[in-house]
């Protein structure tokens, strides 16, 4: 437990955990239970948080960068013992390691060259691939009466890309999978010490991996997100140098993996557990766009973010002092009532669903957004278009990585109607 004084005022929750049983099985039934007073925020003890709860407020911190930092963005959630922290630094896996937590000049140097290289149209040359994989991954199911969609799809299917649009050769995509794992529980869990050093290797392996194969496409440049990197850098070495390369690659394929693979799960998961909605899409794909987006608002793959604040702010009445640690639950922002009616309902034919701050706000915001509605896109249409009497299989009980950030079903199986129907006579 953390031993913080908290801010005067400040409701102080001493059994919400985030990482507890109950909250992995439903977040959003602990924010309906809150009390009224813990309402738009309170402190958490068990992970020395403040929680923020209420959409302006994120909305807020996310656009206040004058007074919040991201540094907290990627920090492990409890201490790291230190072999684990001794293999990450050997591995060249720095404090502050990526984008994703470090503020300004230093984000913007690799922001721009990263958003330069990962172009509108590297994303969309991206669709015959995204298309191809998807087929590929669901042959290989075709004529099974039941299959477990996030192992057949939704986990490799995003791992595929990214590592293609790296410009991975496929012969090391099964290894680096392996390495990826379960990385989120380093910083965004409570892994035992044994863990942690077992999660530490793989990642410096990764590292090392990253590195080396920034020197390999130096030598031999292909059509890829990290030759046009070193394009960037061959232009003006100093402006960006290879080791930021490899740190923005770190960036894109750590940020690009599990999301998307928890944007899938959680879209075919909400579309096949709503009356109606699933035979809807597959007769409509055009409505998938938007049953992602109310997906982002009603079930987001990254639940909660991480800022600090630099100097004392005021939120919702509280004051809280410079170095408040701030839970955004992204997830309440998108069941605020003042911004969406009826939030707890999904609702396909909501209007501004988009409004979610699933992808952040501001200076930070995803760089890989469209990139993920894509993959889920194309996945969701093609699995409507094979098996438009999709359900899920009876009798499952759902589970979830321990993580704060990082959440879709492990496993979702569903039930193709191929078999149920009488055989032809
Ligand atoms: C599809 C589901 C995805 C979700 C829900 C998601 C969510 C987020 C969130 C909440 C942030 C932090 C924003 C902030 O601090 O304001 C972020 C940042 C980021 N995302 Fe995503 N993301 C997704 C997919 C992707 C993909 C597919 C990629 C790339 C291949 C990607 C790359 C990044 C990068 C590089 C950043 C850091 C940007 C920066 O610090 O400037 N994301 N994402």
């Amino acid at each position: 437990m953390a031993t913080v004084a908290v801010a005067p005022g400040c409701p102080i929750d001493e059994g919400f955990d985030p990482l507890s049983a109950d909250f992995l099985a439903d977040p959003h039934a602990v924010l309906a239970k809150l009390p009224a007073a813990e309402r738009p925020i309170f402190f958490a003890p068990s992970i020395g948080y403040y929680v923020l709860t209420r959409y302006a407020d994120i909305e807020q911190v996310f656009r206040g960068t004058g007074s919040y930092s991201a540094a907290v963005a990627q920090a492990p959630l409890v201490p790291l013992v230190p072999q684990a922290q001794q293999i990450l630094l050997a591995g060249g896996h720095r404090p502050q390691p990526s984008m994703v937590s470090l503020d300004e000049p230093a984000h913007a140097r690799l922001r721009k060259p990263a958003a330069r290289a990962f172009s509108a149209k590297r994303v969309n040359a991206m669709i015959p691939a995204i298309t191809a994989t998807t087929s590929r991954l669901l042959d290989a199911v075709a004529g099974q009466a039941e299959f477990d969609l996030v192992a057949v799809l939704a986990f490799p299917l995003p791992a595929t890309i990214v590592f293609s649009l790296m410009g991975v050769p496929e012969r090391d995509h099964a290894q680096l999978k392996a390495w990826c794992g379960y990385r989120a529980a380093l910083s965004w869990g409570r892994p035992s010490p044994h863990d942690q050093i077992e999660i530490a290797t793989s990642i410096a392996a990764y590292r090392r991996y990253l590195r080396d194969l920034v020197d390999a496409k130096g030598r031999q440049p292909g059509d890829d997100l990290t030759s046009d990197l070193l394009a960037i850098h061959g232009e003006d070495p100093g402006r960006l140098s290879l080791d930021e390369i490899s740190s923005i690659l770190f960036s894109l394929s750590f940020a690009g993996h599990e999301t998307t693979t928890g944007l899938i799960g959680n879209t075919a998961r909400r579309l096949l557990e709503e009356p109606g909605c699933w035979a809807k899409v597959a007769e409509r794909p055009d409505l998938i766009p938007a049953a992602i987006e109310e997906t982002l608002r009603y079930d987001p793959s990254v639940p909660v973010w991480r800022r600090i604040t630099t100097r004392p702010v005021t939120l919702s009445g509280v004051n809280l002092p410079q170095g408040a640690k701030l839970f955004l639950w992204l997830a309440a922002a998108g069941r605020d009532p003042s911004v969406f009616a009826q939030p707890d309902q999904f609702d396909l034919d909501r209007a501004g669903a988009d409004r979610h701050l699933a992808f952040g706000l501001g200076l930070h915001y995803c760089l890989g957004a469209n990139l993920g509605k894509l993959e889920t896109r194309l996945a969701v249409e093609e699995l409507a278009r094979r098996y438009p009497r999709l359900r899920l299989a009876d009798g499952q009980q759902l589970s979830f990585h321990p993580n704060i950030s990082f959440r879709g079903p492990q496993e979702l199986r569903v039930r193709t109607s191929r078999h149920e129907e009488p055989p032809a006579s």
